[in-house]
């Protein structure tokens, strides 16, 4: 069969869960399929990602997109009329070849992955296949371990608390629905306390209820309650994961934990997070540590790595060069994909890859600022990942995620198979 070929690539400007503006590109081949994608954008976002490119100036508090959506109508579209659609790697390669920046800041990583993520979308829709499929043939069958925020914080709560992300997982539920009824339990019970605690009833950026406490460790405990006043078996059936996002507040071996007006340095940082994981059923742990403290990330996955899962994202910047450095250091045992960290589809895939290679686990992950794309589902399907991380089980932008994993497990019926609690190989002690 002749491989489909791109005949036009276009972008717009639309806006995100913020009310920020993004890229949408939309592709169209030659047998008129079409494929569109939206990028997501980071509020708290590690200093080696690559770069999205924003206008400067007033409009938009500077957040426009005008040259990014321009760099895709002009320069990518022309570069890409007439190429294979069906060679995904070859598109990415002409995408970071015609930036030509080792960190896409010429033509904006936002420009770049919109166009790598609709040609996927258009290859699938002229294979009429749904992209999971596409991207992963008829062995993606894997529906990921859902990680999903009951407490926001850090960066997407006005650093009301500074730890980031209290998420939960539900090591023993049988498959992706029963995870997402679990879920739904304890996030309602969890609305439940708040209110009982006279909190006010709002949400943070991923949708998260808002972090109303006076310690960190307070939303731990009522983490536990929660997932106890909704029926579930704390560290059994429903256990807690944490996104640290250390270098949101840690900088040059030091970390300021405003919320208790306290400074920890390395160990007192890996002290406190092991205490933790003695008291609460904690199996998974990202960003424990700054991007800049590689060493301290290092001791803490000696001290804890074979007990849980120790995630880079900040850290590893879905980037597989870095992957395979911190594997020689020994620092972390999983590592987050994000693809606007890398702007193409091809470099998170290798990231990935890389991970697998060294024995390290991979979350596909949403970003704060996200849109009804629900690219990162099937990726983490089509890849075959196990794990992936969206936000909380509230707003549109995130439930648009889950329904479409949702979606799918039903349609793979009883090929479908569940990531489980297997994804956390390391057990807790
Ligand atoms: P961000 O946060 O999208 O704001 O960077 C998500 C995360 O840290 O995992
Ligand atoms: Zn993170």
């Amino acid at each position: 069969m002749k491989s489909p070929t791109i005949r036009s690539v276009h972008a717009r400007r639309v806006w995100d869960s913020r009310g920020r503006p993004t890229v949408e590109a939309e592709v169209t081949l030659d047998d008129g399929a079409v494929g569109s994608a939206i990028v997501p954008a980071g509020a708290s976002r590690g200093s080696r990602e690559a770069i999205e490119l924003r206008d400067a100036g007033a409009r938009f508090g500077g957040f426009d997109v005008l040259q990014a959506v321009a760099n895709v109508n002009g320069e990518i579209a022309s570069a890409l009329a007439g190429g294979r659609a069906d060679d995904q790697a070859a598109i990415d390669a002409r995408l970071i070849a015609l930036d030509g920046t080792p960190n896409k800041s010429r033509l904006g990583a936002n420009a770049t992955l919109s166009v790598s993520m609709a040609v996927a979308h258009a290859l699938a829709a002229s294979r009429q296949l749904p992209l999971y499929e596409s991207l992963g043939g008829p062995a993606a069958t894997l529906l990921p371990m859902p990680q999903i925020q009951i407490f926001g914080g850090g960066a997407h709560a006005g650093r009301r608390v500074d730890i980031q992300d209290f998420l939960i997982v539900c090591p023993g539920a049988g498959s992706f629905r029963e995870a997402l009824e679990w879920t739904a339990e304890v996030y309602r019970s969890a609305g439940e306390l708040m209110a009982a605690r006279g909190s006010r009833a709002g949400v943070a950026d991923e949708g998260g209820w808002w972090p109303d406490f006076t310690a960190n460790e307070q939303a731990l405990e009522a983490l536990v309650a929660a997932i106890e006043k909704a029926g579930f078996v704390p560290g059994e059936q429903v256990a807690i994961v944490l996104d640290v996002a250390a270098s949101e507040f840690g900088r040059n071996g030091r970390y300021r934990l405003g919320l208790e007006s306290r400074e920890l340095d390395s160990d007192g940082m890996i002290e406190l997070l092991l205490r933790w994981m003695d008291r609460y059923p904690i199996v998974s742990i990202e960003d424990p540590l700054a991007e800049d403290d590689p060493e301290g990330f290092a001791r803490f996955t000696r001290a804890a790595g074979r007990r849980i899962q120790v995630i880079g994202d900040d850290f590893l910047v879905s980037h597989a060069p870095r992957v395979r450095e911190a594997a020689t250091l020994g620092a972390a045992n999983a590592v987050l994909l994000k693809p606007n960290q890398r702007g193409t589809l091809t470099e998170t895939l290798q990231a990935w890859e890389a991970a697998q290679a060294v024995g390290y686990a991979g979350i596909v992950s949403a970003r704060s600022g996200e849109s009804e794309d629900t690219t990162i589902v099937h990726l983490a399907i089509g890849w075959g990942t196990g794990q992936l991380k969206v936000g909380s089980f509230a707003r549109s932008e995130r439930m648009a995620k889950w329904n479409e994993a949702l979606r799918i497990e039903e349609r793979l019926g009883a090929r479908a198979r569940f990531a489980g609690a297997r994804v956390f190989g390391r057990s807790p002690a």
